[in-house]
């Protein structure tokens, strides 16, 4: 017996969870599977994001970072704590929880919208007159019909070539979330955002970490400025990052991991370590589809093969969020689903990569939206920047953290912000002003003008708008 529903979506993740919950709004009948199962073999639906990605990952980064206060700096607030240590069992138990809570909160969205949920692997059967036949295998199997369907399957990490990931000694971002001990000594390859999250966290609980960056550049991606003051704070805390390194054979050690690499001047050498975290980008997951069998278009790193629109190369069927090109970000992912759903419901909707902000939650954090400095010169374009550090920021001294500084760059002509850049405190949400500034296309006057609260770390992002017109007023 099959069952129909106008929409099926397949992947509960950011960008397909979303994507079920805008579809039910709006009217339709709609289905959403997901295999992910938690320890108990049930269903943990919320993808990478919830299980092994952002929630996670921010819940260890605030553990460890609590553990980090309590170490160097509450003495000088005057509060006694004798020797800190930390429970790692209880830390990932904790953060184990936050994830159940997280699976719960959608599990109960799907029943409020009135989505109907089916945990196993979703795959294509058959295209039909108008539309599609899909199977759900696992404990409860079903075939589904759908008018229109969105593959919303994700990415999983990649592997260097010939180093499987056995999350005991060589680990992937799952394996580096669920450490029961502090490695003395742990050893990262890829200085992108999940190692320098990682990295953090677990220097931060007392190892001894390294990363081995194959870019002779740190950041690439991010404003130069903005790099520089990043690494010179990793640096200060004792990250160790390799860069322009090539990496050679990694071996299995009694203790460990060993892995030959050369470094940027040609040297050979050897890093031996504990454990090994592989983060160097990630690969979309389009295995289990059977996409063959209704000839969905793929590329040639199995990313659906989709258009501004998230439209593939089938009609009816849609494709958003890590499946497809475009960054790797949970908010990424739900924009694309929201986008989608209204997109099917005749709306107009779209998602504008130029104002997509990322973050990197370390210590400092970075944040960013827009153009950097490097790209508006190789672009020409006539720019003005202004830049203000949180030393000389009231709230910033008054927490303890002045690392750091704001940098708006805005067109020459018109002021108007092409992008803003942050290294520091809380970076994180002060980037949503720039966004929503960025969105409402503001020029740098409009945010020196606006009021903004004393003491508060967003006066930053105002004196950097100043800046822009080189009339700060604090610095
Ligand atoms: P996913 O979240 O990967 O979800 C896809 C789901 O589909 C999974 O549950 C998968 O099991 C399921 N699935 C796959 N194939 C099938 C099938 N055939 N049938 C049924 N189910 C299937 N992004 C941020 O924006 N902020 C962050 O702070 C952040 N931190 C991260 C930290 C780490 C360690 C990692 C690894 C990633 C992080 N990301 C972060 C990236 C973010 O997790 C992804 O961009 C996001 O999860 C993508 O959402 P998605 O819905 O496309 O796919
Ligand atoms: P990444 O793309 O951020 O970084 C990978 C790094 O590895 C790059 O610097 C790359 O030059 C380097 N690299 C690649 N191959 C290498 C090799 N053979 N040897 C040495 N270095 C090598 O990818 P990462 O960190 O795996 O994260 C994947 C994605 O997950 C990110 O791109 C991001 O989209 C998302 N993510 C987002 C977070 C956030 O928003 N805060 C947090 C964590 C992940």
């Amino acid at each position: 017996m099959s069952q129909t529903f106008d929409i099926v979506v397949i992947g509960a993740g950011p960008g397909g969870y979303i994507a079920a919950i805008r579809a039910a709004q709006l009217g339709y009948t709609v289905a959403c599977i997901d295999e992910w199962k938690n320890a108990a073999g049930g269903p943990a639906p919320g993808g990478t994001c919830t299980n092994v990605g952002c929630i996670p990952s921010k819940a260890l980064l605030q553990s460890s970072e609590y553990f980090e206060h309590a170490r160097l700096h509450f003495a000088e607030h005057g509060i006694a704590t004798g020797a800190v240590r930390i429970d790692v069992p209880q830390m990932i138990a904790r953060k184990d929880a936050v994830v159940k809570q997280n699976n719960d909160g959608i599990l109960y969205l799907f029943k409020k919208n009135k989505v109907t949920f089916f945990h196993g692997r979703g795959s294509f059967v058959r295209a039909l007159e108008s539309g599609y036949e899909l199977a759900v295998s696992g404990a409860q199997p079903a075939t589904l019909l759908a008018r229109h369907v969105i593959v919303a399957t994700g990415s999983r990490a990649r592997a260097l070539p010939g180093v499987p990931f056995d999350e005991e000694r060589i680990l992937s971002n799952d394996g580096a979330l669920r450490l029961q001990a502090v490695p003395k000594r742990l050893a990262i390859i890829g200085a992108g955002v999940i190692g320098l999250e990682m990295g953090s966290v677990w220097r931060r609980l007392g190892a001894e970490v390294t990363i081995l960056e194959g870019l002779p550049t740190f950041l690439a991606a991010a404003d130069e400025q903005i790099a520089k003051e990043a690494k010179k704070a990793f640096d200060r805390q004792g990250l160790k990052i390799e860069l322009g390194v090539k990496v050679g054979e990694v071996k299995a050690t009694k203790k460990g991991v060993a892995i030959a690499y050369t470094q940027a001047s040609g040297a050979e050498a050897m890093l031996e370590a504990e454990r090994l975290i592989v983060s160097i980008g990630r690969v979309p997951n389009t295995e289990g589809l059977n996409a063959e069998a209704v000839g969905l278009k793929l590329d040639e790193r199995g990313a659906i093969v989709v258009d501004e629109l998230c439209r593939t190369n089938l009609p009816g069927v849609w494709a958003v969020g890590d499946v497809v090109r475009g960054p790797m970000l949970a908010h990424k992912a739900e924009e694309e689903g929201v986008a989608v759903a209204e997109r099917i419901a005749g709306q107009r909707p779209h998602v504008d990569f130029n104002t997509i902000p990322w973050v990197i939650y370390t210590s400092p954090e970075i944040a960013w939206v827009g153009q950097t400095e490097q790209q508006l010169k190789a672009a020409g374009r006539a720019y003005k920047a202004g830049v203000f550090p949180f030393m000389a920021n009231g709230r910033a001294r008054a927490l303890g953290d002045t690392t750091g500084l704001v940098k708006i760059l805005a067109d020459a002509a018109t002021d108007e912000i092409l992008g803003v850049h942050m290294v520091g405190p809380m970076v994180s949400e002060l980037i949503a002003e720039a966004v929503v500034a960025m969105e409402f296309k503001a020029s740098a006057e409009d945010i020196a003008r606006i009021c903004h609260a004393h003491p508060s770390l967003s006066e930053a992002t105002k004196e950097a708008a100043l800046a822009v017109d080189k009339r700060t007023l604090n610095f």
